[in-house]
């Protein structure tokens, strides 16, 4: 698959590469991070350059796409699709993200996720979309429910991380479906 850049009103989405190292690193300094996704911790430099370069190697096989978010050269977020699955009737994924701490709250995971899922149904083609979080992580199931996933249940002990195993809420998010949000029994 060929790398793309998606341009939001406040936010450019570019392919992660050595220039974000550094901005990769500092952000997931942020224990919210490991907290509640896959990334290592203690994280260190190296595992933002092993990062990068998987990055590209999974845009090249397809299997994964994943964007660095810039405002004003600033880091905002980190936002991928992982699992993608190509399928005659459509495909799937699953849609992850974090952002770095001093860039919360202001709305930028649901501008940057919107057009993620834009590529996703239009150019991908992918028929659903699959969003999972660990149990208790409200401001993800937040924008998750902003972005009009409809909350689809909580499956016991189904997330595996270096924390263990976590009971996760799952939702999803066709691409027939009106994104406008309803509401989660969770929430
Ligand atoms: C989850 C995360 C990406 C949300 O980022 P954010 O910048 O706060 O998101 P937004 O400003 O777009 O807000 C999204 C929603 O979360 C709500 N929210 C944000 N912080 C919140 C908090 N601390 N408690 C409750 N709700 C919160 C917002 O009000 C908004 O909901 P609304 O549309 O119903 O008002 C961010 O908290 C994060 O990076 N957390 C650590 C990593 C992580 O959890 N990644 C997701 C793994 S599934």
């Amino acid at each position: 698959m060929r790398p793309v850049t998606l341009t939001t009103e406040r936010l450019v989405l570019h392919v992660p590469d050595e220039t974000d190292v550094d901005a990769i690193t500092a952000a997931c300094q942020d224990p919210e991070i490991p907290r509640w996704t896959t990334v290592p911790s203690p994280y260190t430099r190296t595992h933002a350059e092993d990062y990068v370069r998987l990055a590209a190697e999974w845009w090249a096989d397809g299997s994964q796409t994943i964007w660095c978010a810039y405002r004003d050269g600033e880091l905002v977020a980190s936002i991928g699709l992982h699992h993608i699955t190509e399928h005659a009737s459509g495909g799937h994924a699953e849609l992850g993200f974090w952002v770095a701490a001093p860039a919360r709250g202001h709305g930028y995971i649901v501008e940057a996720a919107r057009a993620v899922i834009d590529w996703a149904f239009h150019d991908l083609r992918l028929a659903r979309l699959t969003w999972r979080a660990a149990v208790g992580n409200i401001p993800s199931a937040r924008a998750a429910r902003a972005l009009g996933f409809r909350y689809e249940g909580l499956a016991r002990q189904a997330l595996t991380s270096e924390r263990g195993r976590e009971d996760g809420w799952s939702a999803g998010l066709l691409a027939a479906d009106d994104s406008s949000p309803v509401d989660w029994p969770i929430l």
